[in-house]
């Protein structure tokens, strides 16, 4: 209930102007999204850790908006390390506005980022643009083989999804939205996401096991050695300001961790995403704006 509430309010204008001009909310904002985003990815990389940076924005209608996200990811490109990856939301890119349009905005990144020898990977968002992401991704792939998608486990068709993604870089997550039909006991996404990391971790492609959750990371541990993964064969992927310690943890093993970085002044709805994944956080975020 709260969760669904707190989704709400992450689309609400009237509760984005109160909370976005409140300065208040600025030591909350600052655990989840990079305020210096050169100096968190250059701290990320000396500890070992890799990278993948989200310049925040979603839900654009407008073409110049569009172009705008597109510019600042060609100029990002040129601050992530070797290794480095980009997330991108097509919603940002002008999904809403046509397929073609994410399509071209996007095939725009991932040609800059082949050229860098780095790789573009494609968030998934609402349950309304998950046709139009496996279309982009698809048509992406014939030219960019290595461009990454995200699986949501909450859906009923990802384990559909995840056979039908051969030899792909994918992402799998437990998923952040809403959706109709969508599983909601933790329990029936944990088991989703189990069948999901078996057939990833048995496939040809590239796992990104992007969860903070002990349970499943230590099932991904366990099919990395049933599988025989090689230990540059797949990745652990967490949010920037989630289980650090984890992440060092996963690292000091010898896996692979990517931390995802968010960055930018668009941050209202992904701050709000944060908070519903654990009503600790929202208690935590309200302690902190009535305790001024
Ligand atoms: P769960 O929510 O059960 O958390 C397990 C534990 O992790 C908690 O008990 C707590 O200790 C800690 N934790 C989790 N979230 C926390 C938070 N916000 N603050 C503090 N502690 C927290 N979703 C989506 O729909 N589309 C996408 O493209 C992506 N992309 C993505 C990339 C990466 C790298 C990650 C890690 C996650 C995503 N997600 C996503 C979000 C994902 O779907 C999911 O909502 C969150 O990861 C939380 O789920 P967990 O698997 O961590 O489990």
């Amino acid at each position: 209930m709260l969760r669904q509430a707190m989704l709400a309010v992450s689309k609400s204008e009237r509760a984005e102007r109160v909370i976005t001009t409140s300065p208040l909310t600025r030591d909350v904002v600052k655990r989840y999204v990079a305020d210096d985003v050169v100096d968190v990815i250059d701290g990320l990389t000396r500890e070992g850790l890799l990278v993948t940076v989200d310049h925040l924005g979603e839900e654009v209608t407008d073409r110049a908006q569009a172009e705008r996200a597109v510019r600042e990811y060609l100029a990002l490109l040129d601050r992530l390390p070797p290794g480095g990856d980009a997330s991108v939301k097509l919603t940002a890119l002008g999904l809403r506005l046509s397929e073609q349009t994410a399509l071209d905005n996007a095939a725009t990144i991932c040609e800059a980022a082949a050229v860098r020898g780095l790789t573009v990977t494609l968030d998934a968002e609402e349950h309304d643009t998950i046709g139009g992401l496996h279309f982009v991704h698809a048509t992406l792939r014939k030219e960019h083989p290595d461009v990454g998608i995200v699986v949501q486990a909450y859906l009923p068709d990802a384990i559909e999804r995840c056979e039908k993604l051969v030899g792909a870089r994918v992402r799998l997550c437990k998923g952040a939205y809403t959706a109709p039909g969508a599983y909601t006991r933790p329990a029936d996404i944990d088991r989703s996401f189990v069948r999901c990391l078996r057939i990833l971790m048995a496939g040809t492609g590239y796992p990104m096991i992007a969860t903070h959750d002990p349970r499943l990371i230590q099932i991904a541990s366990t099919l990395a050695v049933l599988d025989g993964r090689d230990v540059n064969g797949f990745e652990y992927q967490m949010l920037y300001g989630v289980r650090p310690g984890e992440q060092h943890r996963l690292a000091g093993l010898g896996g692979q961790v990517r931390v995802y970085v968010p960055y930018g002044a668009d941050w209202y709805a992904y701050l709000m995403r944060r908070l519903a994944e654990r009503p600790r956080n929202l208690a935590f975020f309200l302690r902190s704006l009535l305790s001024r």
